[in-house]
């Protein structure tokens, strides 16, 4: 089993999240349930507000990517932590707001933000958005010029930096629907565009990459490309890059195919990136700007964990074993549109070898319901607790009712205790919604 530091097996054998016993907790709560170790994610916090304060004399601002998991209680964790937020829709926004989150401190994101979202985050008077289309900035002028405002925003460019992970979540490819373009002259036209808005105060650029990326060069050429774009448009329109946003992006441990990088590794892509801002500055006699970085899976992935109960086991004579669990794609629906890989630990028997390669299957009606295949497990049993490792990013953001299943609640372990982040669902709220019309029930 791969110790993480927020893991431990205990002398029960049982796996520990935070100090919490793993078995203990679905007895408490129940399966399937999503636990999240807070210390954990308050060292990854810290690592990048720390990092850019002694390395960049903290000239900037760490944002969380809420998008990796949002909830009340995390975005309070991250204002108390002194970071950021970026947010991708209206409902990310109002959850950040509900948890008094400091709308200052807010960049909004999202390459088709509707208008509705615009007017929305601008009466909260967030601090910045990341303009992604000059229609956003039409109406983002006009209705900042109503409230008398001049708003902050960044542009997103696309540097055109490949980056080695999955095609779906790697944004900087010639093709992608986000950022404008430094190489077709659509980010120079949309610079132009911005600077002659009255109500849009354009502070730099934003760039990312992709996400679950490992290679340092990678963000490192990224950076430089966003700075010759930036000296560029400096030579041409006299514009000065006073803010520069490089994304999200980091890697985290997955299974024994991923590096597993200890916290401070995190702290050391940081400084590189930092390294290279100055670097590059250096060269082209730029003045150093604020700088800006958006992690969400690095500072939440590894710290969660999905525990399920194991149920049905069927073994198909020389072909497949599968073991299903109470979950499935409706809470961790990555392996079907990724085909990403997790670790599985029997947690009730987590200092037992695993013995056999099984696909762990959900519950779903389809067959492509699966948590993941060749999963090295001890031979599992009905009813034993099976904890699925690094949940924390994209699971419960990305979770649904499909089949009208109940999304799993979430839990906050710190020191040994739980609590409720995110409370279960009922049966009641999935019809809560639901509208019988009159004409029907005749
Ligand atoms: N900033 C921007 C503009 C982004 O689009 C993203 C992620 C981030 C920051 C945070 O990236 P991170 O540090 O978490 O890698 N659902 C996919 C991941 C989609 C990532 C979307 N954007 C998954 O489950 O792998």
């Amino acid at each position: 089993m791969n110790e993480r530091e927020t893991l431990k097996v205990n002398a029960k054998g049982h796996l520990e999240i935070g100090g919490a016993d793993c078995v203990d907790l679905a007895a408490a709560f129940g399966t399937p349930l999503y636990v999240f170790d807070e210390a954990h994610i308050r060292k990854m916090m810290r690592v990048y507000r720390d990092t850019l304060q002694e390395k960049y004399g903290g000239n900037g601002l760490v944002l969380y990517a809420s998008k990796a998991f949002s909830c009340e209680a995390m975005y309070l964790i991250a204002a108390q932590e002194g970071l950021g937020a970026d947010v991708v829709s209206g409902g990310e926004l109002y959850t950040a707001m509900q948890a008094g989150f400091p709308p200052e401190k807010i960049y909004f994101h999202g390459n088709n933000k509707l208008f509705s979202e615009i007017s929305y985050a601008l009466d909260c008077k967030i601090g910045c958005f990341v303009v992604d289309s000059l229609e956003e900035a039409d109406f983002l002028d006009r209705e900042a010029e109503k409230r008398g405002l001049v708003q902050s925003v960044l542009l997103r460019i696309n540097p055109g930096v490949e980056a080695h992970t999955h095609a779906f979540v790697q944004t900087a490819t010639p093709d992608s629907k986000f950022g404008f373009s430094v190489f077709d002259g659509s980010a120079e036209n949309a610079v132009s565009h911005l600077l002659g808005k009255r109500h849009l105060s354009l502070k730099g650029f934003h760039s990312h990459i992709g996400s679950q990326i490992f290679e340092k060069n990678s963000f490192v050429l990224a950076v430089q490309k966003v700075l010759d774009f930036a000296k560029f448009i400096k030579d041409k329109y006299d514009f000065e890059l006073k803010e520069l946003n490089m994304g999200g992006g980091f890697g985290i441990w997955y299974t024994d195919d991923d590096a597993k990088i200890p916290v401070s590794g995190y702290g050391e892509y940081f400084s590189a990136l930092i390294a290279a801002v100055k670097e590059g500055c250096a060269k082209d006699s730029l003045p150093l700007p604020r700088i800006l970085i958006e992690p969400g899976r690095s500072i939440v992935g590894e710290a969660g964990i999905t525990l399920y109960t194991v149920g049905a086991i069927k073994e198909i004579k020389g072909l497949k074993k599968y073991v299903a669990v109470d979950g499935g794609m409706f809470d961790n629906p990555r392996y079907c549109l990724y085909q990403s890989k997790y670790t599985a630990v029997l947690a009730n028997r987590a200092s037992e070898k695993p013995e056999e390669l099984v696909s762990v299957a959900g519950k779903c009606c389809e067959s492509g319901d699966l948590i993941g295949v060749n999963m090295a497990l001890p031979k599992a049993k009905t009813g034993d607790i099976m904890a699925v490792l690094s949940t924390g990013a994209y699971n419960y953001s990305m979770a649904s009712n499909y089949n009208r299943n109940l999304i799993p609640p979430a839990v906050l372990v710190k020191d040994g205790t739980a609590e409720y982040i995110v409370k279960p669902q009922s049966y009641e709220d999935l019809v809560r919604n639901d509208v019988i019309p009159e004409k029907l029930r005749k």
